[in-house]
């Protein structure tokens, strides 16, 4: 499928150049590739390998390591129901099954619209609002089965303000060029970097404590 475009190669080119090496920022453009399409295509991993020097092997190597890039179509929303210990004490498990009755798919399945994405995952860190649950990483606390039915009402209209899957902020970082990693690989800087003998300053003048 797709490649990047113009413009995300351009964001793309800007990535690569905040780091000593090219490879570097395989992890930056994964998500640059998945916010684009939704999901890591074969052409974007093949583009990025272009661009980074590296193998589509060597990209898909990396990212498959981490379970928020997928490498196949899913739903604009990928809705994560949490059934591990605490929500399902509180009602995780039944939370998936109303889930799966609602959108006529089993966790793991699309919807045929292309609209929902469920899984079951493990604790994502929010146990003391159990049960709950993440659309597009985006936590929905304490939720029933009235509150599931009004979230997915509310995402088909566009009323959450959720982006669809991929995008993970909806501002685009900055980085200013002094704070950068630098462009020189460590073993060939003959400079200390510019934020090193910063802190080495601070450190010398007690952290600037009075
Ligand atoms: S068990 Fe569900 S968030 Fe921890």
């Amino acid at each position: 499928m797709a490649r990047f475009s113009d413009a995300n190669l351009a964001i793309a080119n800007e990535i690569i150049s905040r780091y000593p090496r090219p490879k570097s920022a395989l992890i930056p453009l994964l998500h640059l590739a998945q916010e684009q399409d939704g999901w890591v295509t074969d052409d974007a991993m093949r583009h990025i390998a272009e661009l980074t020097g590296t193998t589509p092997a060597e990209v898909k190597g990396t990212g498959s390591f981490y379970e928020m890039f997928k490498f196949h179509p899913v739903g604009k929303y990928m809705v994560n129901v949490c059934t591990n210990l605490s929500c399902q004490l509180l009602g995780g498990e039944e939370l998936l099954e109303h889930a799966e009755a609602t959108l006529g798919v089993k966790a793991g399945g699309t919807t045929a619209d292309g609209m929902f994405t469920i899984e079951d995952v493990e604790c994502i860190a929010a146990c003391t609002e159990a049960p709950c649950l993440q659309v597009n990483y985006r936590y929905k606390l304490r939720v029933s089965n009235d509150d599931f039915d009004q979230l997915i009402d509310d995402l088909r209209h566009g009323r959450t303000g959720i982006p669809e899957h991929g995008t993970l902020a909806t501002v685009r970082q900055s980085i200013p060029a002094e704070a950068g990693a630098g462009i020189v690989p460590p073993e060939e800087a003959r400079e200390a970097p510019v934020w090193l003998a910063r802190n080495e300053v601070e450190a010398t003048d007690g952290g600037g404590d009075a």
